[in-house]
């Protein structure tokens, strides 16, 4: 809910105007222009929407100068430490924590709706094996449209949120099993979300597979914290295909191909990349800080810097500290954790860092729990998309319930020709 606190008066060309000032449920303030146009004629200009409140939301709240992140009023480290990756998906899409019926009654639903249609089998075999498992998941998650038509009304969109989350880790699964060329394996109702995911991964016909605690534990945590995180790219994209009307599977596609790219989701992957490619040139951290610091070497330091914390990212801190453990827990050295540590401690204490507040965000270590994990670098992007998914679901479900939806339109302002004629061959 949002209240009216005040108005904010612009002045144009001689004329005054008067917009609201509204104000969210931690303060947080907005003018709202939404006449802007319709009264001055002029319109905003803000690339890349860093000013630009798309939506009122009431699922996740960040403060990105005091690195707070919570979902539905749960601070992020509360839940981290004390519920499960189920319970906060439910959180996320249905609003509450759930009771332990309704725990029960969820978690028996995401069981029973984890196979995928047999024909699907078929897709995964027109792939190369070197397909980009995101690529693979996409493009299976918006086939699923073919198989679940939705025809617009709740009990149809609630089965269908279901069935997403239940599928997505049954296909994700199958994609690294294509990409190995190992025979799929099949969900398993007697395993817990986290453990079913890391059994279809990594079980094999010939020898019996147990998932292990540590595993599952760390695969949990890994998925709460990234399971929403307000109007990201993803998330906006999610949004904005959905604000045409374009089905659930069509929507959470589209946020998937937006979640690939390098500068949001596909940073886990460059990281460890990166984290690579200075272990083999001898661990010289300080030559990759200097690099990034030169606009002209076109390298950034991948999982650093972010959009909107402008402290540490908290989920970061997390994932710093779980990385830690299950690299013991698992009796894993690694020494790219520790051209992490290096990497980290010399960028915080760098002026060019310092003053841009570049602090390392959630991929900086999650690559290194994937990886500790046997989860092979092109996975990584996959995992976020599966800690995504919830708070994709949320977000389109409250984006389909706004009265104040309507198709997402940005304008623009045109600096192209004005209009001429066109040349003859002769004058071209
Ligand atoms: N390494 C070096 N310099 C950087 C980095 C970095 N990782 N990130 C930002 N900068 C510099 C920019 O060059 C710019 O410098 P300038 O002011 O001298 O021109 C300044 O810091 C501000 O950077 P912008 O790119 O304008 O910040 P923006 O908010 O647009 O981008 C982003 C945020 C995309 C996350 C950026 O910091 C980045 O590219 N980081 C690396 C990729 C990454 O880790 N992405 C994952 C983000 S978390 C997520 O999506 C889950």
């Amino acid at each position: 809910m949002t209240t009216q606190v005040a108005t904010a008066r612009l002045s144009l060309e001689g004329v005054e105007y008067e917009f609201p000032i509204v104000e969210g449920t931690e303060g947080e303030k907005a003018i709202d222009i939404s006449q802007l146009r319709a009264k001055t004629g002029h319109i905003t200009i803000d690339p890349g929407y860093g000013n630009t409140g798309a939506c009122k939301s009431s699922i996740t709240f960040i403060d990105g100068e005091k690195g707070i992140l919570s979902y539905r009023g749960y601070p992020i480290d509360e839940l981290a430490a004390r519920v499960d990756f189920i319970e906060v998906c439910h959180l996320l899409i249905f609003g509450h924590l759930p009771d332990r019926a309704e725990l029960d009654h969820f978690k028996h639903d995401l069981m029973h709706h984890s196979l995928i249609h047999e024909e699907m089998k078929k897709f995964f075999e027109g792939y190369p094996p070197s397909a980009h498992p995101m690529a693979i998941l996409s493009a299976m998650v918006a086939s699923l449209s073919a198989y679940y038509p939705e025809r617009n009304d709740d009990r149809d969109e609630k089965l269908n949120i279901i069935r997403l989350l239940a599928k997505l880790k049954t296909i994700a699964a199958f994609s690294y099993k294509k990409s190995i060329g190992q025979p799929y394996v099949y969900p398993r109702n007697d395993l817990s979300y986290c453990g079913d995911f890391l059994h279809m991964m990594f079980a094999v016909p010939a020898e019996p597979y147990k998932v292990s605690p540590v595993l599952e534990h760390a695969l949990n945590l890994l998925l709460v914290l990234h399971a929403d995180h307000e109007q990201n790219c993803s998330t906006s994209t999610v949004r904005m295909v959905g604000s045409s009307g374009a089905n659930l599977f069509a929507s959470i596609a589209a946020g998937l191909c937006a979640l690939w790219g390098p500068l949001h989701g596909g940073a886990n992957q460059e990281v460890l990349e990166m984290l690579e490619a200075i272990h083999r040139d001898g661990s010289d951290y300080q030559k990759y800080v200097e690099m990034a610091k030169r606009k002209d070497s076109g390298f950034r330091l991948f999982g650093f810097g972010h959009r909107v914390y402008k402290s540490l990212d908290p989920r970061a801190n997390i994932l710093k500290h779980t990385a830690d453990r299950v690299l013991d827990e698992l009796g894993h050295k690694d020494p790219l954790l520790d051209i992490a540590r290096e990497l980290e401690a010399v960028a915080l204490n760098d002026s060019y860092f310092i003053e841009r507040k570049l602090y390392p965000n959630v991929d900086f270590y999650s690559g290194i729990i994937y990886r500790a994990m046997g989860i092979p670098t092109n996975m990584f992007t996959v995992m976020f998309a599966l800690g995504r998914l919830p708070g994709w679901l949320a977000q389109w479900k409250e984006m389909k319930r706004d009265p104040a939806n309507r198709i997402n339109r940005p304008r623009q302002i045109y600096t192209g020709e004005n209009r001429r004629a066109i040349p003859t061959f002769e004058q071209r």
